[in-house]
């Protein structure tokens, strides 16, 4: 399977920070906020990643992630010189698809929650159409909207919609076959000009191909695209990380514990990085590692 990691897009609700920045670069708590949708692609076991960014924006994001080799990954950029939109993503990495499935992620979702890695890995297998992951929202007007009848198969999806039919938002990150290259080539630009990725999904489920997987009230999925957002971010997983200890959306334990580099991999990662308590924490996962 195949990833496509969005991390474009103005970010006019963050304005003025974003007018030199990336928001995907923008801290969360210790991290950019980009490690957090590429840690879900690695913990999908996806490994070739085609980042879709603004022209203005690829050498940065290169800078900090490369070719993904470090981390035991693929790592290739294409330009999005516009925001034309989500669904665009999938038109600009209609190579890097090839003939496989793909997971899309938007480069601002924060996901954490119990057993995600058991969803992804059970999602991912065997895709037929497309997986949608919904959570409750306060706002649902803000959001693409799902509507799902009572044994939870879905009946409509809606984006931003006036009278919502539901409070369960669609997630930044779908899953689809290969169909979908097609699916997207083939759509119109909605009446703001874009390509939008709900137009994607009624695609599949006027299919009836289309499923979506509860992410429920015990997860937590957060997008930073307003100062608040970015700020609550942070302080979630401040409080996390200090509580328990452990961090979360460390790329290099990820790398490491799905085996897709070696303890000595890690620990030299994280001496690149002692200075801070991220580099000691990857250090001090390297070296438990090493002594199991
Ligand atoms: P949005 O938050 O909808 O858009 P934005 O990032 O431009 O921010 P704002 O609304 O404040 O102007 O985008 C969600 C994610 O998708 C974000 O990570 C950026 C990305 N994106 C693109 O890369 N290209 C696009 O054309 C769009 C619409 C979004």
């Amino acid at each position: 399977m195949k990833g496509i990691l969005l991390a474009g897009g103005r970010g006019t609700r963050l304005l003025p920070t974003t007018l030199a920045v990336s928001k995907q670069l923008l801290p969360v708590n210790d991290k950019p906020l980009i490690y957090f949708p590429l840690s879900v692609l690695m913990l999908a076991e996806i490994r070739d990643i085609l980042v879709v960014t603004t022209p203005e924006d690829v050498p940065q994001i290169r800078r900090l992630l490369g070719d993904g080799s470090r981390l035991g990954l693929r790592i290739t950029y294409t330009e999005q010189p516009e925001p034309n939109g989500i669904a665009e993503a999938l038109v600009l990495g209609a190579d890097h698809i090839g003939d496989d499935p793909v997971a899309l992620i938007l480069g601002d979702n924060v996901f954490h929650g119990y057993s995600f890695q058991e969803i992804l890995r059970q999602e991912c297998r065997d895709i037929d159409g497309c997986v949608l992951f919904g959570y409750p929202v306060r706002d649902p007007e803000r959001y693409g909207i799902a509507e799902t009848d009572a044994r939870g198969r879905l009946l409509s999806v809606e984006e931003k919609p006036a009278a919502p039919r539901s409070n369960r938002a669609v997630v930044g990150f779908y899953l689809y076959d290969n169909d979908v290259v097609d699916i997207a080539k083939n759509l119109s630009p909605s009446a703001r000009g874009e390509l939008e990725i709900t137009d994607v999904n009624r695609a599949y489920l006027e299919r009836g191909k289309a499923k979506l997987v509860d992410l429920g009230r015990g997860f937590a999925w957060l997008d930073a695209g307003t100062p608040e957002a970015l700020l609550q971010a942070g302080q979630y997983v401040q409080l996390l990380e200090q509580r328990q200890g452990v961090r979360i959306a460390c790329l290099e334990e990820i790398a490491l514990r799905m085996g897709y580099i070696d303890a000595e991999t890690c620990h030299r990662l994280g001496v690149e990085l002692e200075k801070s308590a991220y580099g000691q924490y990857v250090i001090s996962v390297a070296e438990q590692f090493a002594a199991r």
